[in-house]
């Protein structure tokens, strides 16, 4: 077992200054991915790579206000976009450092650089002052923060080693160590179009998250929660910063605000600044509804360089205007029969849309900010026949592809009712 532990501290090492190979890399990879680890050489991987890079130290006086949240991954998810700006309106510290979409699931980054002139590339120094100033950034990964998973994920992408439980409990609980947080929410998926499709092993990895970022010193909490169909209406780059920001000033749909409340009392409540869940989520809620989070999230995008006139449009009204490029294609998608929606496909809206260009097959491939669809109903919605279920967005001029997405929609001849996307709490 020594000799292990030693193996891993020397391999995360040479990962790190390049001393191994890329095909050395990869069947070391491949060894923990066969046959895992156990939880104390998962906990080793994860402070060896944390400590790969720079770690955040906060000034004292704010140290324990310090928070982060980080998803899975899922189609539409715009969680993090309304979280943050919500969290720093309540008081707490968000020092948020997301990654780029890939695949068929979207990245926070991708989606806020729709923004005209926002910046992600920020350096740590910048990221601290930003953060001790107005209580939140949103950055990507530097240079100098875990360099280890940089290189490690890259090769783990290309060789088919992503969906293995203690190597995504090293990157993800590593990078937000390494931001000096004190408490976690983590929001593992499950579902068709998530990493983990079974519950079982979404709450493996949660444990394992859980266990890991609290043996360093991070009060976390994971949630379980359901990936099978899009998070609220829009998926695409702009078109979920738009519906991002119409949650950021109390319009948005129920099921994300909930994500959204539930994971802001969850961390409101981890830092003492609410009593409860119960009290965090009514202050976030709070801040949605009277201008506080929206005004931060503007606060945000100036100070990254955003160009945040572009939602002065009329704050009362429709905060996104300035987003929706009127230069695309829209297709709408009719309902072939009367019913009710039983299930929307986030599997095949998902490759749509990566087939539209909103998302990227290869890493460092570039996208196309503005297409998407807008789904117009939810689970549980009555429809009629030749409705519209939704709209794409595109440069395509029309193709099979645009109508085959009727395919992502089951309609059923008995009444729906819609759930929470929650199934558990860890
Ligand atoms: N996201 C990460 O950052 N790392 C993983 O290993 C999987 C998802």
């Amino acid at each position: 077992m020594g000799g292990r532990k030693k193996g891993i501290e020397m391999f995360v090492q040479s990962v790190s200054d390049g001393s191994m190979s890329d095909e050395e890399v990869i069947e070391y990879l491949a060894e923990i991915f066969e046959n895992g680890l156990d939880s104390s050489e998962t906990v080793l991987l994860t402070k060896e790579m944390r400590d790969s890079g720079v770690v955040i130290q906060w000034p004292e006086e704010m140290s324990a206000l310090v928070v982060d949240k980080h998803s899975t991954g899922g189609v539409g998810d715009k969680v993090s976009i309304a979280l943050a700006p919500a969290l720093a309106a309540c008081g707490a510290k968000v020092p948020m450092i997301s990654g780029r979409g890939l695949g068929h699931t979207g990245g926070t980054l991708d989606k806020l650089e729709s923004i005209p002139g926002f910046r992600t590339d920020i350096p740590v120094e910048e990221l601290i002052q930003q953060v001790s100033k107005i209580g939140v950034a949103m950055v990507g990964q530097t240079e100098d923060l875990v360099p280890a998973d940089r290189r490690m994920y890259a090769l783990r992408d290309i060789s088919g080693l992503v969906a293995s439980v203690p190597l995504i409990t090293g990157s993800i609980v590593s990078k937000k160590a390494a931001e000096g947080i004190s408490a976690l929410v983590l929001d593992v998926k499950t579902g068709s179009a998530a990493f983990m499709k079974e519950k079982a092993s979404a709450e493996e990895l949660a444990y394992s998250m859980k266990s890991v970022a609290e043996g360093m010193g991070i009060s976390t909490t994971c949630l379980i929660t359901s990936m099978d169909h899009p998070i609220g209406h829009a998926v695409g780059n702009s078109l979920e910063i738009v519906e991002s920001v119409e949650t950021l000033c109390g319009r948005g749909p129920s099921d994300l605000e909930e994500l959204v409340c539930i994971q802001g009392g969850l961390l409101l409540s981890s830092i003492g600044l609410a009593v409860d869940q119960g009290h965090g989520s009514a202050m976030i809620l709070d801040s949605l509804y009277d201008g506080s989070a929206f005004d931060k999230f503007l606060e945000m995008v100036k100070a990254q360089g955003g160009e945040s006139s572009i939602f002065d449009s009329d704050r009362d009204m429709f905060a996104g205007l300035g987003l929706i490029n009127s230069e695309l294609y829209s297709t709408d998608v009719l309902s072939d029969h009367d019913g009710w929606v039983s299930d929307i496909d986030a599997v095949l809206i998902a490759d749509l849309c990566l087939k539209l260009g909103a998302g990227r097959t290869e890493l460092g491939g570039s996208i196309d900010h503005s297409v998407g669809i807008i789904i117009h109903v939810g689970i549980g919605s009555p429809v009629s026949k030749n409705e519209i279920l939704a709209t794409v967005y595109h440069r395509n001029g029309e193709s099979d592809d645009l109508h085959a997405i009727k395919d992502a929609f089951s309609i059923s001849e008995e009444p729906q009712f819609p759930s929470s996307r929650i199934l558990g709490v860890v």
